[in-house]
């Protein structure tokens, strides 16, 4: 098959919610439909149990499961389908930010009794700076929800996002009696007792004045719906393929994912007009997908907590071109030649070997400790991807070597994980000590435990109040020199030696941005 069939025959996207709203189960009946999976359970591993939350051990050994369910590809109508998978445990959100710098797409969870929460705020924000075209599953229609016009309001104004409802629900709750989808014309009709089964009965109603409708769902229900869907069609743009594609308006689906209700049109509808691989930005130009020649970034390295088998896995994303398998790749930052002899790809449940992989795909590298997040790789041409940035951190401690004796180990241990993106190191400019810091809590246990076990080195935490860390710059070199001489204590250098302001408290933030006018100060290391 030519690239570009290739190419076009791909749709590598990621689904985001807000723990609980319903990720993983959704994921699961999209890999029923493409037959991925036989049996419902199957990406249950994936999630971190309930009141394992302080336990990371139970997690990771959890996220070393979950490697073999990281991407998740299958075909469905000669489509390529891949998804990204992204932990669900919120301490991990890094993970998820940097998944999502690897998707061409995403859909949206939301929690119809619960509207938009916190998690799904954060990771909405992410998908804006890349402008990702992002659909949205309202679910858990069966269980009672907010009125389905107040739920697109909260994610247009929540999310800051347009958006053009592609389905009406029909009530929710006790009383839930299907969804009419306004992209296919057709009635999906929801009976209780249809439970895990594969499919709803629809039928078909271009004309939904038709009396017929009533004796589908009473005159009442009828009523209502005729009304909601006029009001849809008065108050929303007609959907515009070109705007979700850029990143400005999201079609909205609503269903129950447990009950695989709406999930089929979802896909149906995904499938149609979701993106393949998009051009992707490096420092000096645009990469196309259809370049003859193989680049690829790494988004992601795993690291295997099993002290048996402590290798890692780079996770590359092809941007162009064929990779395949045996073949020299210039590893851009090390300016070395490497090939790979057992290049993965990851289908469902199970990890393979493969001999090529197109843009959009994911290959799993093996890797013994050389890697970092954002390597490239390309067949000569010095190119650095753009868009995989570090994001500022929200919680900090200073870092202090436990043992003396094992200095370097520590130095070292420290190094590695940072490149795995695990956390962010500083030092502070005031005193030269080093601070990490991490989006989760669990993150500082993590690196103890991984210190102790994997380097021989030992640390000792200690608390420091800090509410955010953010990169500064500014043309005006006089005020940036000002800045820095009045905020020393507050100030410290990342890992590439750029300045860091460590702000005490959101209020010292504003009052800084209001007085330095000419900085510059930026919540991502990527500016
Ligand atoms: P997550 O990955 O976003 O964290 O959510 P997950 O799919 O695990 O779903 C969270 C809970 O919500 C699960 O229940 C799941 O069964 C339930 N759920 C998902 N979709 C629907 C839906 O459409 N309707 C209803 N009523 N519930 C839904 P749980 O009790 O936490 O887990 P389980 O014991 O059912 O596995």
């Amino acid at each position: 098959m030519a690239l570009i069939d290739e190419i076009t025959k791909r749709r590598t996207f990621a689904i985001i919610s807000h723990p609980d709203a319903g990720k993983t189960t959704l994921t699961e009946k999209l890999l029923l439909f493409g037959g991925a999976i036989h049996v419902a359970g199957a990406v249950k591993s994936n999630k971190i149990k309930k009141g394992a939350t302080s336990d990371f051990m139970e997690i990771e050994r959890q996220r070393g499961i979950s490697v073999a369910t990281s991407v998740m590809g299958f075909d469905y109508r000669n489509v390529k389908i891949n998804i990204l998978d992204t932990p669900g445990h919120e301490d991990f959100a890094e993970d998820t930010y940097r998944t999502l710098t690897a998707v061409d797409s995403v859909i949206i969870v939301i929690d119809g009794a619960k509207g938009v929460e916190t998690q799904t705020r954060k990771l909405m924000n992410v998908c804006r700076m890349r402008n990702t075209p992002v659909m949205v599953f309202i679910n858990k229609l069966d269980r009672p929800c907010k009125d389905p016009f107040d739920l697109l309001d909260e994610v247009e104004r929540e999310l800051k996002i347009k958006v053009r409802p592609l389905a009406f629900p029909i009530s929710s709750g006790e009383t839930f009696r299907g969804v009419y989808n306004i992209y296919e014309h057709n009635l999906s009709l929801f009976t209780s007792d249809e439970r895990q089964t594969a499919d709803a009965s629809t039928v078909e109603f271009d004309d939904i004045s038709s009396p017929e409708l009533d004796k589908y769902i009473t005159p009442r229900f009828a009523a209502q719906l005729r009304e909601n869907l006029e009001l849809v069609e008065g108050v929303y743009d007609p959907f515009d393929r070109d705007a979700y594609l850029r990143g400005e308006v999201a079609p909205v689906f609503f269903g129950s994912a447990v009950n695989n209700f709406g999930v089929r049109e979802l896909l149906e509808c995904f499938i149609r007009i979701a993106p393949s691989p998009r051009p992707s930005t490096t420092e000096t130009r645009t990469v196309m997908p259809d370049e003859p020649k193989m680049t690829g970034f790494v988004f992601k390295i795993h690291a295997n907590m099993d002290p048996n088998h402590r290798d890692r896995i780079a996770f590359l994303k092809i941007c162009s071109g064929t990779f395949e398998r045996n073949k020299n790749y210039l590893h851009v930052r090390s300016g070395k030649q490497l090939k790979f002899s057992s290049p993965t790809a990851f289908m469902a449940e199970k990890k393979s070997v493969i001999d090529f992989a197109f843009p959009g795909d994911i290959v799993g590298l093996h890797d013994t400790g050389t890697f970092k997040i954002g390597d490239t790789f390309t067949e000569g041409e010095k190119l650095k991807f753009t868009g995989i940035p570090s994001f500022s951190p929200e919680l900090f401690r200073y870092i202090e070597n436990a043992d003396p004796m094992k200095f370097k180990q520590l130095a070292k241990g420290i190094d590695q994980l940072m490149d795995e993106g695990v956390a962010q190191l500083f030092t502070s400019s005031l005193n030269g000590r080093k601070i990490i810091g991490t989006v989760g809590a669990l993150q500082f246990e993590v690196i103890q435990y991984r210190l102790e076990h994997e380097y021989g080195a030992s640390c000792r935490w200690e608390p420091i109040s800090i509410h955010k860390a953010c990169w500064i710059e500014s043309d005006n070199a006089e005020q940036l020199a000002d800045f820095k001489r009045r905020k020393h204590a507050n100030m410290a250098v990342d890992k590439h030696g750029r300045d860091v302001f460590l702000a005490d408290t959101s209020y010292a933030l504003a009052l800084a941005q209001e007085n330095f006018k000419d900085i510059r100060f930026h919540f991502t290391s990527e500016f």
